[in-house]
């Protein structure tokens, strides 16, 4: 039977006169029901292990907004913590991990079947929103990409230019190739079990692929992201994948080909014309109006929104941003974003 969900529709490749949209990071800071959910929790960490918090926080951008889909709140450092990293959260500053430096560092990690030991209240996560998501909601699960998980892990935190992880790679190839088994390992099972647990589609974030180039795109991009699709598929057949190769910028040609995702992620560098014209001819894309219209609104928002979806028109496309809606956005312009995709507002 065809999928009747517009979000399952657009993936499977049908274009919609109106496309579906969710917005990345769509449960977050920006709206003081979240702030408050959190409150609640005691900090973000313990919202993420919080299974009935975690799917409060996951439903109140559905209740406010009506968006087509629902990403499960978690986060993509939660499988280094699985796999026995040390993680926390410095306020106004970001992720902190024990980093991996030595061959010893890496021998005391878990093996990838073991990450479901911390990984349950997750499962349970996405087995309520099974339950409570409205009938017309898609549920997302997602994991970041073995390279952007790496690139935390190595460094203990987010950088610039991910060099601690490219010296790594350098200078210690078979630590940095062990890592990425292992993260690629981890990632297939932690994503099954989400399938398993009711997630629809899955997301995989490669936040920090725009600095992996030539060669290393291959390998460390492309190669772990089409394994991890191929293993899911072979496990769940028709499971649709999003890719999210940010930054990827001409290696977005061919990417949906080359790792066998059934859409492709558009940061907000990206010209949707010439995506249209380079990535689009192969199947549905996501994206990819830029975060900052979220904050500032008025004309340019509508403006923008509207040439997206005029090129993105003639073939399969998911409504998002082109990153995260940042803290300061405000819910009165995503309300206008979400007006305009679906009535052209005026
Ligand atoms: O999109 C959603 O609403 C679902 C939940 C989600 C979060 N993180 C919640 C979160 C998803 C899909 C992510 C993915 C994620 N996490 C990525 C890939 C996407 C991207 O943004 O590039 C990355 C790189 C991370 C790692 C991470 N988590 C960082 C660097 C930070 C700190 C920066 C920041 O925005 O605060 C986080 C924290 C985080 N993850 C928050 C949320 C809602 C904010 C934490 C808080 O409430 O204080």
């Amino acid at each position: 039977m065809a999928p009747r969900k517009t979000l399952l529709r657009a993936l499977a490749g049908e274009v919609l006169p109106v496309p579906p949209i969710w917005m990345m990071r769509q449960a977050g800071r920006y709206l003081p029901e979240y702030r408050a959910t959190r409150a609640q929790a005691g900090d973000f960490l313990s919202l993420c292990y919080n299974s009935e918090l975690a799917a409060e926080v996951t439903l109140q951008p559905i209740r406010r907004f009506g968006f087509d889909a629902a990403i499960l709140f978690a986060d993509i450092l939660l499988i280094p913590q699985a796999l026995g990293a040390d993680l926390w959260f410095e306020t106004g500053e970001g992720p902190r991990l024990s980093k991996l430096e030595t061959e010893a560092d890496f021998a005391r990690f878990a093996p990838a079947s073991d990450v479901h030991d911390t990984l349950t209240p997750i499962y349970e996560t996405l087995r309520i929103l099974t339950r409570e998501l409205p009938a017309e909601t898609t549920l997302i699960g997602f994991a970041g990409a073995p390279w952007t998980v790496a690139t935390y892990m190595i460094a203990g935190r987010g950088t610039p230019d991910q060099g601690p992880a490219h010296t790594l790679k350098r200078e210690n190839p078979a630590l940095f190739d062990a890592l990425m088994e292992r993260i690629t390992e981890a990632t297939i099972e932690y994503l099954s079990r989400q399938v398993e647990a009711g997630a629809e589609v899955v997301k995989i974030f490669d936040s920090w692929a725009g600095s992996l180039t030539g060669d290393d795109f291959d390998r460390y991009a492309l190669a772990p992201c089409a394994r991890i699709t191929a293993a899911l598929k072979a496990r769940h057949p028709g499971i649709p994948v999003i890719g999210f190769p940010r930054e990827a910028g001409e290696r977005y040609i061919g990417f949906a080909q080359a790792t066998g995702v059934d859409c492709v992620a558009l940061d907000n560098s990206v010209d949707a014309q010439w995506a249209a014209e380079h990535v689009q001819t192969t199947g549905c894309v996501q994206g990819n109006l830029a975060p900052h219209h979220m904050v500032e609104g008025g004309d340019a928002l509508v403006r923008e929104t509207r040439a997206i979806c005029q090129a993105f028109s003639a073939g399969p496309h998911i409504f998002n941003l082109g990153h995260g809606i940042t803290p300061q956005g405000n819910p009165d312009n995503v309300q206008l974003m979400i007006d305009t995709v679906r009535h052209g507002s005026d």
